[in-house]
């Protein structure tokens, strides 16, 4: 396959590099991935992370593997161990479903090839067409708000919602960005706060639970957060603690929208209660491991409680902001997200 290069994908000398989104900002490491063990595992541990990435990642490495000699069957067991690597995101089982389209044809290694790296280049003509069609919305002087990370580092383009925030910086009209650091594991402070400062946008990190008095004092214009899964109805999951800042929006009268590719949505899912939420280990609530060492603070044998993803329902989210342009509340109300039904 041809060299490639995004935020934080690599193909080169016919193999997979991801970038180590644990070990950011302190470290930047490239870690090879030879197999389908390898990027699960880094999916899993979220060195892999994100959306988008994560299907691009699968979708990348099916074909690398392909070229190097796999069988049908051996690609086709691949793509099931990938495609059951996290639950949430269906951007990994839509991009892996035309992964599998292209492996059922005769030429299926130039045609896994032809469709990951057309998964690629459609990835950042999403995001680039998100950040146009949000940035619209975006007043002069804006001080926004976002959670978790969706940026470069989670497709293979501008972001999404990061995306939309940076766009309408450029264009002059964001004045600061306040940036959740996103309990439990960080994308907020470790890794929005670092994309922010390369990309010279003024931000300030705080708490996640800081959001609710900057509210109040009236200090957020707008927010702006990614989605991991659009069901029919419009209802969102994206990172834990969304819902949390979309109720608190909903009370202060605050804009709350979000950014996504049209591959994050399941017309498949009737509503939020059917997208399936990733639960994960203890240990990420008990203290907090990174490339800064690990820490444990609570009780040995604390119990916890530990869902990856919250679920917003439509009834709070002021607009879904897509590659496709802004779909409003009222266009959902019509059906606009339910699967299109043949005509009598
Ligand atoms: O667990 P993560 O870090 O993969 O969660 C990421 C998010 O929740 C993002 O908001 C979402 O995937 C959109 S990324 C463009």
């Amino acid at each position: 396959m041809q060299t490639l290069s995004t935020t934080s994908l690599q193909v080169r000398d016919n193999q997979l590099w991801i970038l180590d989104q644990q070990a950011l900002p302190q470290k930047k490491i490239w870690c090879p991935t030879p197999d389908v063990a390898e990027l699960v595992g880094h999916i899993k541990a979220l060195r892999v992370r994100g959306a988008p990435l994560i299907g691009l990642s699968a979708s990348l490495l099916l074909a690398l593997l392909a070229e190097n000699g796999l069988s049908k069957t051996e690609l086709a067991e691949a793509l099931e161990v990938l495609r059951a690597s996290r639950p949430t995101a269906v951007n990994l089982m839509n991009n892996l479903d035309r992964m599998k389209q292209a492996l059922a044809q005769e030429n299926f290694v130039t045609a896994l090839t032809f469709e990951a790296l057309r998964l690629v280049e459609e990835d950042k003509a999403l995001c680039d067409n998100i950040a146009t069609a949000g940035a619209k919305l975006i007043t002069p002087g804006s001080r926004l708000l976002t959670h978790c990370n969706t940026g470069g580092l989670a497709t293979a383009g501008v972001g999404t919602a990061l995306g939309v925030i940076s766009r309408g910086w450029q264009e002059g009209n964001v004045a600061n960005v306040w940036v959740d650091e996103t309990r439990p594991l960080l994308q907020g402070g470790r890794l929005t706060a670092w994309e922010l400062g390369e990309l010279g946008v003024p931000y300030r990190l705080i708490c996640d639970s800081m959001a609710a008095s900057l509210m109040a004092q009236k200090q957020v214009d707008a927010i702006w957060v990614g989605a991991d899964r659009i069901a029919a109805n419009g209802d969102v999951a994206n990172k834990i603690g969304t819902y949390s800042l979309a109720v608190l929006a909903n009370y202060h009268g605050i804009p709350f929208y979000v950014a996504a590719p049209h591959t994050t949505l399941d017309p498949a899912c009737p509503d939020g209660s059917a997208i399936p939420i990733e639960q994960r280990a203890a240990s990420e609530v008990t203290g907090v491991a990174g490339s800064f060492g690990d820490v444990q603070w609570a009780p040995e044998d604390a119990q916890v409680y530990n869902p990856a993803f919250d679920v917003t329902p439509a009834a709070l989210i002021s607009g879904w902001v897509l590659d496709t342009g802004v779909v409003t509340p009222a266009q959902v109300e019509a059906g606009i997200f339910q699967p299109s039904r043949p005509t009598a």
